[in-house]
């Protein structure tokens, strides 16, 4: 067994947007090893990307939480596990496969993109709000974080003239800024606020994601409880990796101007969706493994995986391994990356990735367009990043331009 130092394992701060060298090390020799997490357990950490394709779709694997063995990510998460309600984020088919049928609707390509639109019109706003604001600016209160709120505030349903509310509090709960007990209280808002909402387009249904949850509860298909977490669930899955995505993207293209270049220069959507990809796969935010529990034995790579055995999946380690990716460590805006892992595989794979494609589509094929000048305003080592979250991401950009 690897005794590998702890999981997630600290990223080099002179190349934070690269995996920790130990798990790329483990790639390379010893892709089905074990890892010591918080608790001092050692679930298996499978870090090949044809490895994760097989085990990913594997029906002897679970999501539930509650089974004892399962690698927690955090004390908190251990503890908040015992009285989260059923969710599609800790239930296995067939009662997954019921409960993702009831949000999926909204998540599909066409309904995404009829959204395309609103959320070009939301980017083009606060680009014209940030340019006439003072400089520098910071990137990630102007455009990072507000871009996927109003974005989730549309779809869900959210009046507009309570959307400043909504906003003040999704931000706070998934800030890499505000303390554990402001996130909380944030939180706690948000479901009061989501719970209400519900109950009022029980009465007064209109085109949205809410509305069609609230038609589920009256057929007797969800309870509210279900219906309101999975709000909730939505809100802060999709917000912060979003967030993340557009804050760090951008300060990885500063720093790679010529790949900067296609995205300023080439007004090709094809070209736009192909570079989404690729700076899916290099920064692959969701750094602290998708995990899951064996049940039953399984072999793999020449070890048996227990049944009970906790397994952790490095997505980054995936969608670095050269034998996938040749070069990783090149951002290469022209690779075929669509293969990546970072919105996971299976059955759990990321269900607002279509809407997630589009914000990036639009975010990144607008900025540079519209601020060809745009750079960074401190030294890029003075950049504050997070890594706390489930998602790595930066505390704030600040960015600048001429004229
Ligand atoms: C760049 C942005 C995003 C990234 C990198 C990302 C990543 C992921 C990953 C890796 C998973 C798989 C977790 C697992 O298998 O255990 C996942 C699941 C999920 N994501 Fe995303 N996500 C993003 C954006 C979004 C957005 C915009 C939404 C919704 C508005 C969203 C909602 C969800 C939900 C609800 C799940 C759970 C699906 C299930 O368990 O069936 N995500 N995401």
């Amino acid at each position: 067994m690897a005794d590998a130092p702890g999981y997630p394992m600290p990223r080099d701060s002179r190349c934070p947007f690269h995996p920790p060298a130990d798990v790329r090390r483990l790639t390379a020799e010893e892709p089905v090893s074990k890892v010591r997490i918080w608790d001092g357990s050692t679930p298996w950490l499978i870090t090949r990307h044809a490895d994760q394709r097989a085990l990913m779709n594997d029906p002897r694997l679970s999501i539930d939480e509650k089974l004892p063995g399962f690698p927690h990510m955090t004390r908190g998460r251990a503890e908040a596990a015992k009285v989260t309600p059923a969710l599609i984020t800790n239930t296995d088919a067939p009662e997954h496969t019921r409960l993702r049928r009831m949000v999926n609707a909204p998540f599909t390509v066409k309904r995404v993109e009829a959204l395309r639109p609103a959320i070009q019109k939301i980017t083009d706003d606060l680009i014209d709000a940030m340019l006439a604001g003072p400089r520098p600016a910071d990137l990630v209160t102007a455009l990072g974080l507000p871009v996927p709120t109003l974005v989730i505030s549309e779809l869900l349903g959210v009046p507009y003239e309570e959307s400043a509310f909504f906003h003040r509090n999704s931000t706070v709960a998934v800030s890499h800024s505000a303390s554990e007990q402001e996130a909380q209280e944030a939180g706690a808002a948000l479901f009061g606020y989501l719970d209400g909402l519900l109950g009022q387009k029980m009465t007064a249904p209109a085109d949205d994601m809410l509305s069609e949850l609230a038609a589920r509860i009256k057929a007797g298909e969800m309870t509210r409880a279900e219906a309101v977490t999975m709000g909730v669930a939505v809100l802060i899955a999709g917000h912060e990796t979003s967030a993340s995505m557009i804050s760090l993207g951008t300060l990885l293209l500063l720093q790679n101007p010529d790949q900067l270049a296609v995205l300023r220069d080439i007004d090709d959507p094809k070209v736009i969706a192909n570079a989404v990809e690729e700076l899916l796969r290099y920064l692959t935010i969701v750094h602290t493994g998708v995990r899951r529990i064996a049940l039953e034995d399984i072999e793999l790579g020449g070890q048996v995986i227990r049944a009970g055995d906790g397994i952790v999946f490095d997505v980054s380690a995936a969608n670095w391994d050269a034998g996938t990716f040749p070069e990783p460590e090149r951002l290469d805006l022209g690779r075929a990356a669509r293969h990546h892992q970072a919105f996971g595989y299976g059955p759990h794979q990321c269900l607002g990735q279509s809407l997630a494609r589009v914000e990036l589509q639009v975010v990144y094929g607008t900025l540079y367009r519209r601020v060809p000048t745009l750079r960074l305003a401190v030294p890029v080592d003075e950049v504050p990043f997070a890594f706390e979250g489930i998602a790595y991401g930066l505390r704030s950009l600040p960015v600048t331009w001429l004229g």
